[in-house]
Parts: structure tokens; sequence; C-alpha cells
């Protein structure tokens, strides 16, 4: 067994954020499955928001908020939305002065760039590769007070130590050389992303598993509003790998196979800057009536208007994407692009301070803290504005850091007393999974997952699609047990992991489904064709799911907090 005050499982911007705030006073280790800088915070291009009212002068924190409160659909809690724009123009100043490479405007300062949602142009943005940038100079934060701190890196989490809701360690799991190490500490801060890699088209990582969740709700934590996944609209066609919505942010449009610059039908004033959920209808729309590029499933993105000048300065990852996975230069051409899945809005439950909760009257799990994407504290809602993630990822991150080193300072650490019992789980599964002989295969049963996610838990949900999907999901969970595993070793056992990784996937997806068909509307990046309307009256709450011992899902609801904006009509 090995004590540390503080666990952090996860390297991404919320991970490294918090780290940092806690290692001053405490033993600090951070767990990671990938090397840090590696984390999936490094994927988002466009930008960070923050109302430093740098190109637009009458920007503000107030207009931040109301477009977060809208953009959720309104079922973004409003307390943590107005803490997280108060806090964005500080912590985006913080991490220019940790080193960020923020692009400038003319004047010097952050440059900022208009983005879907935001009334005003409030993205602060280093060209198109934002959150490489901040993950990088956090890293250099991180490597500055590495003394403090301790990295598993390359360590995968298997369980988390809980009992009577109160959270004193992990099990992880050397990927290297398959060790299990039990680590007993004050408390463990769950920074573990999101759940995209469920999806066949996403701009996920192959990280974005969704292993913290189910580790949580393994350990009878709810998962909150988990029927929520965003699908942004520009995937490279085929690949799902994001096209910055800075694209459409420096002017870039949408056009379909008409020629037709078709969002003026669906969003006339903000265009192609409308929220996700509403342009992600939108393509979908044009494609399911025939309309997408030679009548096939995708539109194009139109950039040549903008320049060879333009484009290389703002967008060079981007373009440099569409030239190496599907052979397209921006500069001369459009890009094929469709939704992809983007963004987990769902996640584990907690309140503002990072405390993870368990039910809908805000009980704690006392140990456990949540944060970034994993995390539902919920300032997204229903569909997430772009660059309020990596925003979350640091003011989150940074608040959870705080909490952290407080319960730490004003708490003994539990012993973990039966070792044994701690790990029981993680051995009856690692057992389980070396004695798989059985004649599926681990990459069939993943392919056809992802693919039913993504036919049909997709962009435009229906009833029969989503009970189709439940039912391939079941059939699945049973087929995973008679899979068989290539690889019975111990050492860099990647089919070992991956084969954890699809457990959890399929079993976040039952989650997923179970919530959507129970949720008879549609909110945000849910979009039901047989309940095509928001229902406040019934259904302005939160979903909290739980999982019994015996399998079974069962939902229960919790109040969305609404002090500022009441729910309106959204227009665009
Ligand atoms: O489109 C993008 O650059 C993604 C940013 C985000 O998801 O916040």
């Amino acid at each position: 067994m090995i004590k540390h005050d503080i666990v952090i499982i996860g390297a991404g911007l919320a991970g490294m954020r918090a780290a940092l705030e806690a290692c001053e006073n405490h033993d600090v280790a951070i767990v990671t499955k990938i090397y840090p800088t590696r984390s999936h915070s490094g994927a988002a291009q466009g930008g960070v928001a923050a109302a430093l009212a740098n190109l637009a002068e009458d920007d503000s924190p107030d207009f931040h908020m109301f477009d977060t409160v809208k953009g959720s659909d309104f079922l973004g809690d409003q307390d943590a939305i107005e803490i997280m724009v108060n806090d964005a123009p500080h912590v985006i100043r913080e991490m220019e002065h940790f080193g960020c490479v923020f692009s400038r405007d003319e004047k010097g300062r952050i440059a900022q760039r208009a983005f879907g949602g935001h009334s005003k142009p409030r993205s602060c943005y280093a060209a198109d590769r934002t959150g490489h940038a901040l993950l990088h100079s956090l890293y250099e934060q991180i490597l500055k007070v590495s003394k403090k701190l301790t990295i598993y890196s390359e360590y995968y989490l298997r369980d988390l130590v809980i009992n009577d809701f109160t959270c004193n360690g992990a099990i992880i799991q050397d990927i290297k050389t398959g060790k299990i190490e039990v680590l007993n500490s004050k408390a463990v801060l769950m920074a573990t992303g999101g759940y995209g890699r469920a999806f066949q088209i996403t701009s996920n990582a192959f990280a974005c598993s969704g292993d913290g969740l189910i580790a949580a709700m393994n350990n009878g934590v709810p998962l909150m509003d988990m029927e929520f996944v965003q699908f942004h609209p520009t995937g490279l066609y085929g690949q799902g790998i994001l096209v910055s919505e800075a694209a459409r942010g420096e002017g870039g449009y949408l056009v379909n196979g008409k020629g037709e610059r078709f969002m003026e039908t669906y969003a006339s004033k903000m265009m192609e800057l409308a929220p996700r959920d509403i342009v992600s209808r939108s393509e979908q729309t044009e494609i399911n009536e025939g309309r997408g590029i030679d009548g096939k499933d995708f539109v194009h993105l139109d950039m040549r208007h903008l320049g060879r000048e333009k484009i290389l300065e703002k967008l060079p990852q981007v373009r440099q994407l569409g030239i190496d996975f599907i052979g397209v230069d921006m500069i001369d051409a459009p890009i094929p692009i469709q939704p992809t899945a983007h963004y987990s809005m769902g996640g584990i439950p907690c309140d503002v301070h990072g405390q993870v909760i368990r039910d809908k009257d805000s009980s704690p799990v006392r140990g456990l803290f949540a944060a970034g994407e994993c995390a539902c504290v919920s300032v997204h809602g229903a569909n997430r504005l772009g660059t309020n993630s990596l925003l979350e990822a640091v003011v989150f991150g940074k608040r959870a850091g705080a909490s952290l080193n407080e319960f730490a300072l004003n708490t003994n650490r539990v012993e973990i007393s039966d070792e044994n019992h701690a790990l029981e789980r993680t051995n009856k599964l690692t057992k389980e999974l070396r004695e798989m002989n059985g004649k599926e295969s681990i990459n069939v049963v993943r392919n056809e997952m992802k693919n039913s996610m993504t036919n049909d838990c997709g962009v435009y949900r229906n009833p029969e699609k989503m009970g189709r999907c439940l039912n391939k999901i079941k059939d699945l969970q049973k087929r995973f047990k008679d899979c068989s595993l290539g690889d019975k070793g111990s050492l860099f056992n990647t089919d070992f992991f991956e084969a954890i990784e699809l457990k959890n996937m399929l079993d976040f997806s039952e989650i997923i489904l179970v919530g959507a068909i129970e949720r008879k509307e549609s909110r945000g990046g849910h979009a039901r064709t047989d309940y095509e309307k928001r229902d406040d009256v019934n259904w302005l709450k939160h979903t909290l799911a739980t999982k019994s011992a015996d399998g079974e899902i069962k939902l229960d609801y919790k109040p969305v907090s609404i002090t500022k904006h009441q729910p309106e009509e959204r227009k665009y």
C-alpha cells in the first residue's frame, strides 16, 4: 500500500490545475493512463472563453453568463455558471502569466475571436492549438513543483476505495508491468475526461473511455445527465476528427449540396455561429432531406474566401488535418464535414467546490472530488458552448484543488484496514479477463457498439432507434463475456486494458440510452423526433442514474439551479 495525502486521477487541464493548487501543503499524486501532455485537453483547438473585452469593449461576465445559460437550453446550473464566468478573466490572465502563448491583437493584448452561441467575440486563442498551448504551460508549472508531486504516468485506474460514502483511496495498475497498487489517501479527485469514444464518428482521443465515471458508479455514485452528448458540427467526414469551430469564427461558411448557406433557414441571425446543437441538427436535417453534397451524408465547410494568409495564420492545424486525413486543402477547396461526437455534458455530479454528491439532496461522498469533463457541476446543462470546456477545466480544476487543500488540512487519513477487501472487485475482474477464452472478438464487439451508438443514438433520436440500440448494447454486454483475450501476459498488455475500456463504454452507453429513452422532450444535445419541443414543466431537471448490485439502472432527478435567468425560447 502506498500513502499520499491527495490522489488526482487524470493529468489534463483540470487534474494538473488542481494539483498545482494543492501540492503546496500536501503530498499529491497524479495518476494518468497517458503521459500528461498527451491528455485530451490538448485536442481543444479554437479557444477558451473569458469576457476580457479586448475585441468587444462592452463584453462582460454577465453577457457570458446569459449566453451560457441560454446555450445550455436552461439546464445549466446558474450558480455554477456565474462562478465560472466571473472567474474567467482572472484564470486566463493567470494562464498567460504561466507562459501560455496566446495569439495577440494589434495592441499586444490576448486576441479574441467569435465562437458559436457567444453574443460577443470572447474566445482567447493560440491560433487553433489553444488546448495544446494551455496544457503545455500547465505541465511546465507542474515540472517546477515536481519535487512535491508523484506522477504515476501510464497507470490505469482500476477502482476507487469507497466505504460508507467515504473515499480513502484508489486502486491503480501499472500499464507497463501489470502491477496493481493500492493508494491510500485522504482525498481523491476525479479528472478523467469524457466519454465520446463509444461513438464511431467522434473527435475524442482513444483515452476518452469514461473509466472514471464507471469507477465512481461501481461504488454507488450516480451519474448525472449522461444522455446529453454534444455533436460538434464540423468533424472531418468519415473520420470525425475535429475541424475547429474557429474556422466558422473566422468566417467559414457551411454549404449544402445545392450550394446554399443553409444556416439561413435555421438561425438567420447567428448563421454558422449558432450553438453546436442547432448547427449539428441543421446539418443533419440537410443530409436527411437529401441536400448533402451529391446527396451524400456530408456538407461542406467553405473557407476559400478567407484567403491563404489568414488560414495559415489562424488555422494552420485544421488546414493540415484536412490535408493529412482526407487529402483536401481548405485554401483551395471546401472540406467535407459531418457532425461528430465531441463532448460529454454528463458526468459525476459535484457541487461548485468539486465535492462529489450522491443524491438529489446533494449529500456528499466524503473525500471524493471531481473536475473537468468527467464532472457534472453542471455549467453546460444540455449543450455546451464552444470554448467553455477549457474554461471549466481551469476554473473548476483550480477550485477543486483549493477544496482538496482545505479538506486534507482538516482531515485525518482513514486507513484502508482490509486491503484484500479493497482489491476484491479488481482481482475478480482481472481473473475473469485473463481467463476469457470465448469465440467473440473485442474489436468486433467494440465496432458494433460504436456503429450502433452513432447510428441510433446520434444527433436525432427516436424511441425505435434508441430501443434497438439499448437492446444491442445489452446483447454486446453478454457477448463481451464470451470474448477472448489475445494477450494473457502482464507486460504492456494493451489488449487487457482495451477490454476494460470496452466494458466501461458498454456500461455507460446503457446509461446514456436509459436516460435518453426516459427523457421525453428535446433539449440541447438530446433531440427527439417524437417529442420535438423542450418541456420545462416536466423535464427542467437533471437526471441521476445509479446501478444496483443486480445491474438494474434506476433514475432519479435533481432540480436545476435557476438564479438570474428564467427559461425562455432559444432564438439565434
Ligand atoms: O471547435 C473547437 O475548437 C472546439 C473547442 C471546444 O470544444 O471548446
